[in-house]
């Protein structure tokens, strides 16, 4: 599974792709509004912290137009950020329009804002790179968002469809196992929730108790 941070944070960036597992980063309209900061500037400086650390990371960059003819040319504008921009769509009719034109220009999409299973066919059929269905906003709205994935899962396998998924509106390190187990092939995710998958209270005893036995050992050698 490919691990994205999702965020327009450039020292949560720096700090997460610093540890060398991370496959890109996602961003969304409110993510950078969060930030405060250039749009094109902030892509851009998130692209060279994750390249110098993996050459193919992505970074993903949403369109704020609602037509098509709005989105390709906005999507071509993102596209030429870098090589490894991914444009993020919002899955309506306009926006599957655009990704139908874009992936005949080899131009990678990212259709976001998926909430079923028939918009994600949708999305494959129109040849989308990746496709983020929003788990926490389906659970936080009482449906079963990693259900929702298993289905994706079986569609796309059942027809070859290569369009790859993003879990997305993660909320926490559950969902990233329970993710996985379903067959996700990215997850994305805030950094508190990053730094939560390293962390178990059983590990920090285990290591304190090796640490402190090594170290009386020590001092038991010094006095022979
Ligand atoms: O950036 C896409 C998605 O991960 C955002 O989800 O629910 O945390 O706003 P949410």
């Amino acid at each position: 599974m490919k691990i994205f941070l999702d965020t327009g944070n450039i020292e949560e960036v720096r700090k997460a792709a610093e540890i060398g597992i991370l496959d890109g980063v996602t961003t969304n309209p409110s993510l950078i509004a969060k930030e405060g900061k250039p749009f094109v500037s902030t892509l851009k400086e998130i692209i060279r912290i994750l390249t110098t650390h993996n050459r193919d990371a992505i970074i993903n960059g949403e369109v704020i137009n609602t037509t098509s003819e709005g989105m390709i040319e906005e999507a071509y504008q993102i596209a030429k950020i870098h090589r490894n921009m991914v444009v993020k769509i919002p899955l309506i009719p306009e926006g599957i329009k655009a990704v139908s034109y874009l992936s005949k220009k080899k131009i990678r999409t990212n259709v976001t804002l998926c909430f079923s299973s028939a918009q994600a066919l949708l999305a494959a059929k129109a040849g989308a790179f990746i496709v983020s269905p929003f788990l926490g906003r389906l659970d936080d709205a009482g449906h079963d968002g990693i259900e929702l994935i298993k289905q994706i899962r079986k569609i796309y396998d059942n027809y070859g469809f290569k369009t790859q998924i993003l879990a997305a509106s993660i909320r926490s390190p559950l969902q990233v196992v329970r993710a996985a187990e379903a067959g996700a092939d990215i997850a994305t995710m805030p950094y508190d929730v990053f730094e939560k998958l390293f962390k178990h209270p059983l590990t920090d005893a285990g290591l304190e108790k090796f640490l402190s036995d090594w170290h009386k050992y020590q001092e038991k050698e010094k006095t022979q």
